[in-house]
Protein backbone atom coordinates (compact mmCIF):
# COMPACT_ATOMS: atom_id res chain seq x y z
CA UNK A 1 0.00 0.00 0.00
CA UNK A 2 1.44 3.63 -0.84
CA UNK A 3 1.96 5.88 2.05
CA UNK A 4 -1.31 7.48 3.30
CA UNK A 5 -0.64 11.26 2.78
CA UNK A 6 -3.86 12.93 3.90
CA UNK A 7 -4.53 16.50 2.49
CA UNK A 8 -3.44 19.61 4.42
CA UNK A 9 -6.09 21.46 6.34
CA UNK A 10 -5.77 24.11 4.15
CA UNK A 11 -5.67 22.78 0.89
CA UNK A 12 -6.87 24.84 -2.09
CA UNK A 13 -6.67 27.84 -0.19
CA UNK A 14 -5.24 31.43 -0.79
CA UNK A 15 -4.34 32.76 2.35
CA UNK A 16 -2.41 36.47 3.10
CA UNK A 17 0.21 36.86 5.84
CA UNK A 18 1.34 39.99 6.54
CA UNK A 19 4.50 40.93 8.58
CA UNK A 20 5.30 37.60 7.12
CA UNK A 21 9.11 39.01 6.80
CA UNK A 22 8.89 38.90 11.15
CA UNK A 23 9.32 35.84 13.39
CA UNK A 24 5.92 35.44 14.19
CA UNK A 25 4.62 36.17 10.52
CA UNK A 26 7.11 33.51 9.01
CA UNK A 27 6.21 30.71 11.70
CA UNK A 28 2.70 31.21 10.09
CA UNK A 29 3.29 31.26 6.89
CA UNK A 30 5.08 28.29 7.00
CA UNK A 31 2.73 26.52 8.47
CA UNK A 32 0.54 27.52 6.48
CA UNK A 33 1.97 26.16 3.29
CA UNK A 34 2.92 22.89 5.29
CA UNK A 35 -1.28 22.51 4.81
CA UNK A 36 -1.36 23.35 1.55
CA UNK A 37 -2.26 26.80 1.40
CA UNK A 38 -0.92 29.07 -1.48
CA UNK A 39 0.22 31.87 0.55
CA UNK A 40 1.39 35.97 -0.01
CA UNK A 41 3.73 36.77 1.95
CA UNK A 42 3.58 40.16 2.79
CA UNK A 43 6.49 42.33 3.96
CA UNK A 44 7.50 46.10 4.04
CA UNK A 45 11.41 45.89 4.30
CA UNK A 46 12.23 42.72 5.60
CA UNK A 47 12.32 41.66 1.37
CA UNK A 48 15.42 39.64 1.75
CA UNK A 49 13.30 37.06 4.44
CA UNK A 50 10.43 37.03 2.91
CA UNK A 51 11.68 36.22 -0.60
CA UNK A 52 14.16 33.51 1.36
CA UNK A 53 10.67 32.13 2.85
CA UNK A 54 8.79 32.15 -0.55
CA UNK A 55 11.99 30.08 -2.25
CA UNK A 56 11.68 27.18 1.10
CA UNK A 57 7.85 26.91 0.58
CA UNK A 58 8.46 26.83 -3.53
CA UNK A 59 11.45 24.65 -2.96
CA UNK A 60 9.22 22.18 -1.02
CA UNK A 61 6.33 22.06 -3.78
CA UNK A 62 4.38 25.12 -2.52
CA UNK A 63 3.29 28.23 -3.66
CA UNK A 64 4.37 31.69 -2.64
CA UNK A 65 4.77 35.49 -3.59
CA UNK A 66 6.25 38.14 -1.78
CA UNK A 67 4.34 41.38 -1.94
CA UNK A 68 5.52 44.32 -0.19
CA UNK A 69 3.19 47.68 1.45
CA UNK A 70 3.57 50.23 3.92
CA UNK A 71 -0.25 49.25 6.12
CA UNK A 72 -1.05 52.28 7.83
CA UNK A 73 -1.38 53.66 4.18
CA UNK A 74 -4.92 52.73 3.61
CA UNK A 75 -4.27 52.50 -0.05
CA UNK A 76 -1.39 50.23 0.25
CA UNK A 77 -3.43 48.08 2.30
CA UNK A 78 -6.43 47.59 -0.55
CA UNK A 79 -3.59 46.98 -2.98
CA UNK A 80 -2.21 44.77 -1.04
CA UNK A 81 -5.42 42.52 -0.60
CA UNK A 82 -6.06 42.97 -4.50
CA UNK A 83 -2.90 41.71 -5.33
CA UNK A 84 -2.73 38.87 -3.59
CA UNK A 85 -6.00 38.06 -4.63
CA UNK A 86 -4.92 38.40 -8.49
CA UNK A 87 -1.70 36.29 -7.74
CA UNK A 88 -4.33 33.69 -5.98
CA UNK A 89 -6.43 33.48 -9.78
CA UNK A 90 -9.06 36.19 -7.97
CA UNK A 91 -9.85 33.83 -5.09
CA UNK A 92 -8.47 34.69 -1.01
CA UNK A 93 -10.11 33.24 1.22
CA UNK A 94 -7.93 33.48 4.44
CA UNK A 95 -5.94 37.04 6.28
CA UNK A 96 -3.69 36.89 8.57
CA UNK A 97 -2.75 40.31 10.07
CA UNK A 98 0.24 39.80 11.79
CA UNK A 99 2.43 42.86 11.00
CA UNK A 100 2.68 44.80 13.90
CA UNK A 101 5.19 46.99 16.28
CA UNK A 102 5.95 46.71 19.93
CA UNK A 103 8.54 49.18 21.02
CA UNK A 104 8.71 49.96 24.88
CA UNK A 105 8.51 53.86 26.51
CA UNK A 106 7.20 54.51 29.76
CA UNK A 107 3.84 57.04 29.34
CA UNK A 108 5.79 59.67 31.35
CA UNK A 109 7.47 61.59 28.27
CA UNK A 110 5.19 59.78 25.88
CA UNK A 111 4.41 62.37 23.22
CA UNK A 112 0.66 62.11 21.35
CA UNK A 113 2.47 61.63 18.25
CA UNK A 114 4.41 58.20 19.80
CA UNK A 115 1.42 56.80 20.87
CA UNK A 116 -0.53 57.46 17.36
CA UNK A 117 2.92 55.62 15.97
CA UNK A 118 2.27 52.36 17.62
CA UNK A 119 -1.78 52.37 18.14
CA UNK A 120 -2.51 53.50 14.22
CA UNK A 121 0.63 50.85 12.92
CA UNK A 122 -1.14 47.92 15.02
CA UNK A 123 -4.64 49.00 13.91
CA UNK A 124 -5.27 50.93 11.24
CA UNK A 125 -3.81 48.15 8.96
CA UNK A 126 -5.93 45.33 10.27
CA UNK A 127 -8.67 47.57 10.06
CA UNK A 128 -8.27 48.58 6.46
CA UNK A 129 -6.69 44.67 5.38
CA UNK A 130 -9.80 43.42 6.62
CA UNK A 131 -12.28 45.81 5.51
CA UNK A 132 -10.89 44.72 1.88
CA UNK A 133 -10.25 41.22 2.17
CA UNK A 134 -14.21 41.32 3.44
CA UNK A 135 -15.35 42.52 0.17
CA UNK A 136 -13.67 40.46 -1.76
CA UNK A 137 -14.37 37.04 0.37
CA UNK A 138 -18.00 38.00 0.32
CA UNK A 139 -19.04 37.55 -3.34
CA UNK A 140 -16.95 33.98 -3.42
CA UNK A 141 -19.01 32.97 -0.44
CA UNK A 142 -17.01 33.77 2.57
CA UNK A 143 -13.38 33.04 4.58
CA UNK A 144 -11.19 33.60 7.66
CA UNK A 145 -9.38 36.64 8.75
CA UNK A 146 -7.25 36.38 11.90
CA UNK A 147 -5.53 38.99 13.82
CA UNK A 148 -2.35 38.25 16.23
CA UNK A 149 -3.23 40.29 19.26
CA UNK A 150 -1.29 39.59 22.68
CA UNK A 151 -1.79 38.72 25.91
CA UNK A 152 -0.99 42.10 26.77
CA UNK A 153 -4.72 42.80 25.59
CA UNK A 154 -5.71 41.64 28.84
CA UNK A 155 -2.53 42.02 31.05
CA UNK A 156 -0.91 45.01 30.28
CA UNK A 157 2.71 45.39 31.65
CA UNK A 158 4.80 48.36 31.95
CA UNK A 159 6.35 50.68 29.18
CA UNK A 160 3.47 49.04 26.50
CA UNK A 161 0.52 51.02 26.91
CA UNK A 162 0.59 52.13 23.64
CA UNK A 163 0.77 48.66 22.84
CA UNK A 164 -1.47 47.12 25.06
CA UNK A 165 -4.23 49.59 24.32
CA UNK A 166 -3.38 48.78 20.71
CA UNK A 167 -3.86 45.18 20.89
CA UNK A 168 -6.88 45.15 22.90
CA UNK A 169 -8.32 47.17 20.15
CA UNK A 170 -7.65 44.39 17.80
CA UNK A 171 -9.29 41.94 19.67
CA UNK A 172 -12.53 44.18 20.02
CA UNK A 173 -11.99 45.19 15.94
CA UNK A 174 -12.12 41.38 15.45
CA UNK A 175 -15.24 40.44 17.53
CA UNK A 176 -17.34 43.56 16.22
CA UNK A 177 -16.86 42.16 12.43
CA UNK A 178 -17.18 39.03 13.30
CA UNK A 179 -20.96 40.21 13.86
CA UNK A 180 -20.69 42.74 10.87
CA UNK A 181 -19.11 40.63 7.95
CA UNK A 182 -20.80 36.55 9.74
CA UNK A 183 -23.62 37.12 7.62
CA UNK A 184 -21.15 37.38 4.76
CA UNK A 185 -19.82 34.24 5.65
CA UNK A 186 -16.31 35.55 7.17
CA UNK A 187 -15.32 34.06 10.33
CA UNK A 188 -12.68 36.84 12.55
CA UNK A 189 -11.02 35.89 15.49
CA UNK A 190 -7.84 36.87 17.20
CA UNK A 191 -4.53 34.70 18.28
CA UNK A 192 -3.10 36.45 21.59
CA UNK A 193 0.46 34.79 21.74
CA UNK A 194 2.46 34.97 25.00
CA UNK A 195 6.60 35.66 24.65
CA UNK A 196 7.44 33.85 21.51
CA UNK A 197 10.95 32.56 21.24
CA UNK A 198 13.48 34.67 19.06
CA UNK A 199 17.23 35.19 18.28
CA UNK A 200 18.91 37.24 20.75
CA UNK A 201 15.79 37.61 23.00
CA UNK A 202 17.22 35.88 25.60
CA UNK A 203 20.04 37.39 25.85
CA UNK A 204 18.73 41.30 25.83
CA UNK A 205 16.08 39.69 28.56
CA UNK A 206 17.28 37.09 30.64
CA UNK A 207 15.70 38.12 33.33
CA UNK A 208 12.23 38.28 31.43
CA UNK A 209 12.78 35.02 29.71
CA UNK A 210 13.81 32.85 33.04
CA UNK A 211 10.37 34.66 34.80
CA UNK A 212 8.04 33.68 31.75
CA UNK A 213 10.18 30.21 31.94
CA UNK A 214 8.79 29.83 35.77
CA UNK A 215 5.52 30.97 34.97
CA UNK A 216 4.56 28.89 32.03
CA UNK A 217 2.53 25.94 32.85
CA UNK A 218 5.24 23.78 29.58
CA UNK A 219 7.84 25.37 31.01
CA UNK A 220 9.19 26.80 27.80
CA UNK A 221 8.67 30.00 25.63
CA UNK A 222 5.97 30.06 22.00
CA UNK A 223 7.95 29.03 19.19
CA UNK A 224 6.50 31.50 15.85
CA UNK A 225 5.09 28.08 14.54
CA UNK A 226 2.71 27.45 18.05
CA UNK A 227 1.08 30.62 16.77
CA UNK A 228 1.21 29.19 13.23
CA UNK A 229 -0.98 26.44 14.65
CA UNK A 230 -3.49 28.20 16.40
CA UNK A 231 -3.60 30.33 12.76
CA UNK A 232 -4.16 27.22 10.36
CA UNK A 233 -6.85 25.89 13.03
CA UNK A 234 -8.69 29.16 12.72
CA UNK A 235 -8.69 29.27 8.88
CA UNK A 236 -9.25 25.65 8.38
CA UNK A 237 -12.91 23.93 8.27
CA UNK A 238 -12.09 22.62 12.15
CA UNK A 239 -13.46 26.19 12.83
CA UNK A 240 -15.92 26.80 10.87
CA UNK A 241 -18.05 27.51 14.17
CA UNK A 242 -15.32 29.72 15.14
CA UNK A 243 -15.78 33.64 15.42
CA UNK A 244 -15.72 36.46 17.05
CA UNK A 245 -13.28 34.46 19.34
CA UNK A 246 -9.36 35.15 21.07
CA UNK A 247 -7.39 32.22 21.48
CA UNK A 248 -4.78 32.54 23.89
CA UNK A 249 -1.50 30.49 23.06
CA UNK A 250 1.34 31.50 26.33
CA UNK A 251 1.85 28.14 27.60
CA UNK A 252 -0.57 28.57 30.59
CA UNK A 253 0.74 31.99 32.05
CA UNK A 254 -2.51 33.23 32.22
CA UNK A 255 -3.80 30.58 33.57
CA UNK A 256 -1.72 31.18 36.51
CA UNK A 257 -2.97 32.67 39.35
CA UNK A 258 -1.03 36.08 40.93
CA UNK A 259 -1.93 36.12 44.45
N1 LIG B 1 7.22 38.42 19.73
C1 LIG B 1 6.32 38.20 20.68
O1 LIG B 1 6.66 37.67 21.75
C2 LIG B 1 4.89 38.60 20.48
C3 LIG B 1 3.95 38.27 21.47
C4 LIG B 1 2.62 38.60 21.28
C5 LIG B 1 2.22 39.23 20.10
N2 LIG B 1 3.14 39.54 19.15
C6 LIG B 1 2.65 40.17 17.91
O2 LIG B 1 2.98 39.33 16.82
C7 LIG B 1 3.19 40.11 15.65
C8 LIG B 1 4.53 39.75 15.04
O3 LIG B 1 5.55 40.04 15.99
P1 LIG B 1 7.07 39.58 15.81
O4 LIG B 1 7.61 39.30 17.15
O5 LIG B 1 7.17 38.54 14.76
O6 LIG B 1 7.71 40.97 15.33
P2 LIG B 1 8.63 41.30 14.08
O7 LIG B 1 9.62 40.22 13.85
O8 LIG B 1 9.12 42.68 14.30
O9 LIG B 1 7.60 41.30 12.86
C9 LIG B 1 6.62 42.28 12.73
C10 LIG B 1 6.51 42.66 11.28
O10 LIG B 1 5.55 43.73 11.15
C11 LIG B 1 5.89 44.47 10.05
N3 LIG B 1 5.49 45.87 10.14
C12 LIG B 1 5.70 46.75 11.15
N4 LIG B 1 5.22 47.95 10.82
C13 LIG B 1 4.69 47.84 9.58
C14 LIG B 1 4.05 48.75 8.69
N5 LIG B 1 3.85 50.04 8.99
N6 LIG B 1 3.65 48.29 7.48
C15 LIG B 1 3.87 47.01 7.14
N7 LIG B 1 4.46 46.10 7.93
C16 LIG B 1 4.87 46.52 9.14
C17 LIG B 1 7.41 44.43 9.92
O11 LIG B 1 7.66 44.32 8.53
P3 LIG B 1 9.10 44.62 7.87
O12 LIG B 1 10.10 44.00 8.78
O13 LIG B 1 9.01 43.96 6.55
O14 LIG B 1 9.25 46.11 7.81
C18 LIG B 1 7.81 43.19 10.72
O15 LIG B 1 8.45 42.20 9.94
C19 LIG B 1 3.07 41.56 16.08
O16 LIG B 1 1.76 42.02 15.79
C20 LIG B 1 3.30 41.50 17.57
O17 LIG B 1 2.69 42.56 18.24
C21 LIG B 1 4.47 39.25 19.31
Amino acid sequence: MPPVSPPGLLEGQVALVTGAGGGIGRGIALRFAEEGAAVALHCRTAVSSARELADRIRGSGGEAVVLRADLTDEDACRRLVAEAARWGGGRLTALVNCAGVQPVQELAGMTAAEWRAVVDTNTTGVFACTRAAAELMRPAGGGSVTHIASVEARSPAPGHAHYCASKAAVVMHARAAALEYGPWGIRVNTVSPGLIEREGLEDAWPEGVRRWRRASAVGRLGRPEDVGDACVFLASRLASWVTGHDLVVDGGVSARPTW
